[in-house]
């Protein structure tokens, strides 16, 4: 590994140069934007962050504040009692859907590896347990809607999802809390159809999401 370990707070994989292909812009050449959403030291030394061509150069809380006035009223939360590896992919996605925050519920730390430093960019908010979680949902007027497989779901494929909610997941090997099933408003499957009794909860995570995007967003 050529760079800190997953929990820790320093630069994530997509900062971690050695041997990796460029990617990004060099310095900006020619005179200077004087914008404030400008990064001098981006400007300075070039720009190789994971980040679309429209934030090139663009300070960090730039980037989030612009973010803030597009983002989706759907939220993504996950319960993590494990330190689930999937939460980084999470984020991810979550990122790359514009969802308006992702709620961590249960334990404060997790993964970052997955999340290629999209985390910097997405609201996080920590939740102690569930209760919390859905408290906090009643209070905003969102639906939580449970992703899960287990026995009364209804058909993701053929639900409508709420446009203001959360998407509740579980993690691998246990699923979601039976605290988590009874406090949701709508508990939703994925179809499936070989052998395995599940999917990926990164994987779900972004079926759901889609879902959610080819409803409300498209
Ligand atoms: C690997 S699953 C584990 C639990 C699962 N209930 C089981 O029977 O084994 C982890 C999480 O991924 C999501 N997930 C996996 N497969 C799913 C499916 N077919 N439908 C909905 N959610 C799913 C859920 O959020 C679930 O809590």
């Amino acid at each position: 590994m050529t760079g800190p370990g997953p929990d820790d707070d320093g630069p994530g994989p997509t900062e971690w140069t050695a041997g990796a292909p460029e990617v990004g812009v060099g310095p900006w050449e020619g005179p200077w934007p004087t914008d404030p959403h400008y990064d001098p030291e981006l400007l300075e030394h070039g720009d190789r962050r994971n980040v679309v061509d429209r934030y090139r150069y663009w300070r960090r809380e730039a980037v989030v504040a612009d973010l803030d006035t597009r983002r989706h009223p759907f939220h993504v939360a996950i319960e993590n009692l494990r330190h689930d590896a999937n939460i980084g992919t999470i984020v991810r996605t979550a990122n790359a859907f514009l969802a308006a925050a992702v709620h961590v519920v249960g334990r404060r730390r997790w993964n970052r590896r997955g999340a290629m430093v999209t985390d910097r960019y997405q609201h996080i908010v920590h939740h102690p347990d569930v209760d919390d979680l859905v408290t906090w949902a009643r209070g905003e007027s969102l639906v939580v809607v449970a992703v899960d497989n287990g026995p009364g779901a209804e058909p993701l494929e053929s639900t409508r999802l709420p446009r203001a909610c959360v998407l509740l997941f579980g993690q691998e090997g246990t699923g979601l809390s039976a605290e988590a099933v009874a406090g949701a408003d709508l508990v939703v499957s994925i179809a499936q159809f070989g052998s395995t009794r599940s999917i990926n909860a990164g994987v779900a995570a972004g079926i759901a999401m889609h879902a959610w995007i080819r409803e409300h967003a498209t």
